[in-house]
């Protein structure tokens, strides 16, 4: 029973709130929990009920809720400045910030620039790519390569690039004429391979596209060894070395868009650097901030940097902004989420809990609604089926039921259609591993045995 503060609460949320990505109708017979306050991986609720958030609030959080050295940080940052525009005006915890990231992405990587989602930093990197090769004298090379379930964002530009029915069909009609091809399907591999084993034979299809229409395109954007939205899609480091050395014959901008993937989650800081690949573009965003504040970045080359210094009056300079680009306050969290990532044995330690979530995870694997389980990093992920093999319907909603019975249990997932999954903060500890992985399976048999 909620009490009647949170009541008349969530009334005017449902009068006045549109939320993102949720049916109208769910709201109207399951109210939004009313999270009052969070701590390390849980979220609680105005009864002070807790929820493990076993996806890091979608995907942001690395360091736990209420961190006391971040919010020390931006308390710090808060006396000093809040915000001030970013054109004609500098600031220390941006440029700290860039460079700290310049040191740690891969070498070819040498500028900046700021936004303030994931959605912008691919705005950001489309737009930098079609206008080098228009100053190039390239410029018929104006479309995109991206992966069938690829998802980059949802404005416009990146939607253009999205390789999911759900988030692109009603836009079909305004999007950008772009390329999609059949990426790695390693649950269902054509080639009947293994992931562990395998040498990309898949790349196949993004060999023919490149070396045909070469001439038309201007850049690949890939999301680097999951595809997050598309529900979790595993594939190996050998397909990105592929993918670099055609994109490189081709004359081919690629684009990394680590924006979920990026600091950590897959084990390593960087996916591109931990695999020795250089894209021409790395965008990041999500995690930048471990879940603070919103912020992104579109890391580039100097060879791409050098491209915009022709004449002011042929605007061959990069004529784009965002109000909030380089927020301060969301800088100086940054700058201390960068600083946790070298505690001593950070990387040995999330080790160890990449190994505890793969052993506990047995207890998944071994249900019967277990279609598949992978996991990369600290993202774990489990298919869902029938109890006789057979996939789900869309319209059966099954994620959903297994949602809305995790959060009598403890635990907050949102499902990717009907694939559970774990994504949780890199902070959490070896017992709350246990405990997510225990709650998940008990949601699963309630919500599925019913
Ligand atoms: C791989 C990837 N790219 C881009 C985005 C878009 O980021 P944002 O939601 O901040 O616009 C997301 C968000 O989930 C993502 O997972």
């Amino acid at each position: 029973m909620k009490n009647t503060s949170s009541n008349s609460e969530l009334s005017a949320d449902s009068k006045y709130i549109w939320h993102p990505c949720t049916p109208s109708q769910d709201i109207e017979s399951v109210a939004p929990l009313l999270i009052e306050r969070a701590s390390g991986v849980y979220l609680y609720d105005s009864d002070g009920k807790s929820y493990l958030d076993a996806i890091s609030s979608w995907w942001v959080n690395l360091f736990g809720h209420n961190h006391p050295r971040l919010n020390a940080a931006l308390q710090n940052q808060l006396q000093k400045m809040a915000h001030v525009m970013f054109a004609g005006v500098t600031h220390r915890p941006a440029i700290e910030l860039a460079k700290k990231l310049v040191e740690r992405t891969p070498e070819n990587l040498s500028r900046v620039f700021f936004s303030d989602n994931g959605s912008t930093s691919i705005e950001v990197a489309l737009k930098m790519s079609l206008q080098y090769w228009k100053q190039s004298s390239r410029g018929k090379k104006n479309h995109f390569v991206y992966l069938k379930g690829a998802y980059h964002g949802e404005t416009l530009g990146a939607l253009s690039a999205c390789g999911i029915g759900l988030f692109r069909d009603k836009f079909e009609d305004v999007l950008a004429e772009n390329i999609e091809v059949e990426g790695p399907d390693c649950s269902n591999c054509p080639y009947g391979l293994k992931r562990e084993s395998c040498d990309a034979e898949c790349f196949e299809a993004m060999e023919k596209v490149l070396s045909k229409q070469n001439s038309v395109i201007a850049g690949v954007l890939v999301e680097p060894l999951v595809q997050g939205a598309a529900g979790m899609k595993m594939y190996p480091p050998v397909y990105l070395q592929k993918l670099q050395n055609a994109c490189k014959s081709e004359e081919v901008h690629l684009i990394f868009d680590e924006i979920a993937v990026g600091f950590g989650r897959t084990g390593s800081l960087f996916v591109c650097k931990a695999h020795g690949l250089q894209p021409d573009f790395l965008c990041l965003s999500k995690g930048i901030t471990s879940g603070y504040l919103p912020l992104s970045v579109t890391v580039t080359s100097d060879e791409i940097f050098s491209a915009f210094y022709g004449k002011f009056e042929d605007l061959d300079w990069f004529v784009h902004s965002h109000s909030y680009t380089a927020n301060p306050l969301a800088c100086a969290v940054a700058n201390e989420t960068m600083n946790l990532f070298e505690e001593p044995q950070f990387f040995e330690k999330l080790d160890e809990k990449i190994s505890a979530l793969q052993q506990g995870s047995s207890i998944l694997r071994e249900l019967p609604y277990c279609g598949e389980y992978r996991q990369t990093g600290l993202i774990g992920a489990m298919e869902l089926v029938k109890k006789d093999g057979a996939k789900f319907e869309f319209e059966e909603r099954v994620g959903y039921q297994i949602y809305l019975e995790g959060l009598k249990q403890g635990i907050f997932m949102r499902p990717l259609g009907n694939v559970i999954y774990f994504m949780p903060p890199l902070s959490i500890t070896m017992a709350e591993i246990e405990f997510m992985i225990e709650t998940a399976r008990n949601s699963i048999l309630c919500a599925l045995n019913k």
